[in-house]
């Protein structure tokens, strides 16, 4: 039942321990005072599946008008998400996916496209297509979620192409988080003489390997470093430090997310899925992009 003329629009968030998070609900909170008609509710799994379902539960039983969720992994919420469907709650997911086709929408970056732009800028980084030579440390994000898979698929369709280019790690999980990444570098450093690239899956683990090699006295070293995120005051300022070579945008659903459960709620059709877009960031654009976020 829907209170006197407001809806509700729940927004289960997977966790605020990270930065690109605590932007993506700014987002979200700062479109919602265009929506004077919306009650917006959002939860924090603090990082953890049991958490998030539970989150998800209690928007359900609160009856939601619409569930945005963006999951903190695909397996674990995909259950509660269709209880949701099931409680007719129509379901917009964000940013990661869950495993089942019957959500109204989705909203995100196209990983895949960001993997293979981080592949080909590489490639280029390295020497060029069929000259390219170095060993690369790859920091994977979380293994549960979608966003780290196609990341990494994307970027080998280049890499894989390049009988010089070495990978030092097999498949090493950072879980998205600086500190992880940081310890996996170290140990990386320690393992081998010669490390030419590091490719993180989100910006935080790119400068959390950063730091490790700044600490093993190496950063002078490592040639490139290329992370994925773009927040102005992380990624963009790391970049235009020189601490990072390049990194890509990944901007948050939370603004568009809100603009089509208004859209939904006033009766129209959403497309089923939007893809946000992404730019390459590299020394040459990041001053700009500081400017124009009064951080230069
Ligand atoms: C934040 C984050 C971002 C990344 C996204 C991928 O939790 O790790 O850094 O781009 O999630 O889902």
């Amino acid at each position: 039942a829907r209170a006197a003329g407001k809806s509700k629009v729940g927004f289960s968030q997977c966790t605020t321990l990270e930065p690109w998070r605590v932007q993506f609900n700014k987002d979200i909170q700062a479109e919602a005072k265009n929506h004077p008609d919306i009650d917006l509710i959002i939860t924090d799994g603090q990082d953890k599946t049991e958490k998030q379902v539970a989150d998800c539960d209690n928007l359900i039983v609160q009856q939601v008008n619409v569930l945005l969720i963006s999951p903190k992994e695909s397996a674990g919420l995909t259950g509660v998400v269709e209880k949701a469907i099931d409680a007719k709650i129509p379901v917009i997911v964000l940013d990661r996916n869950v495993d089942t086709k019957r959500i109204t929408q989705f909203i995100g970056g196209d990983n895949v496209a960001i993997g293979k732009a981080a592949g080909e800028h590489a490639v280029k980084l390295l020497g060029g297509p069929g000259k390219a030579a170095g060993n690369v440390v790859e920091i994977w994000g979380g293994m549960g979620t979608q966003p780290a898979h196609d990341r990494h698929d994307g970027f080998h369709a280049f890499t894989d192409k390049e009988p010089g280019i070495k990978y030092l790690l097999n498949n090493q999980s950072g879980d998205w988080k600086q500190d992880k990444a940081y310890d996996i570098m170290t140990t990386a450093l320690r393992n081998n003489e010669k490390i030419d690239m590091v490719y993180g899956h989100n910006d935080p683990m790119a400068y959390g390997a950063y730091l490790a090699a700044k600490d093993a006295g190496r950063d002078k070293d490592i040639k490139f470093i290329i992370g994925i995120d773009g927040l102005p005051d992380e990624g963009v300022t790391w970049v235009s430090k020189g601490q990072l070579t390049a990194t890509f945008l990944y901007a948050t659903p939370g603004a568009e997310g809100l603009r089509q459960a208004a859209k939904l709620l006033k009766g129209e059709k959403l497309q089923p899925v939007i893809t946000l877009p992404t730019m390459l960031i590299t020394k040459e654009n990041a001053p700009d992009i500081l400017k124009k976020n009064g951080l230069l």
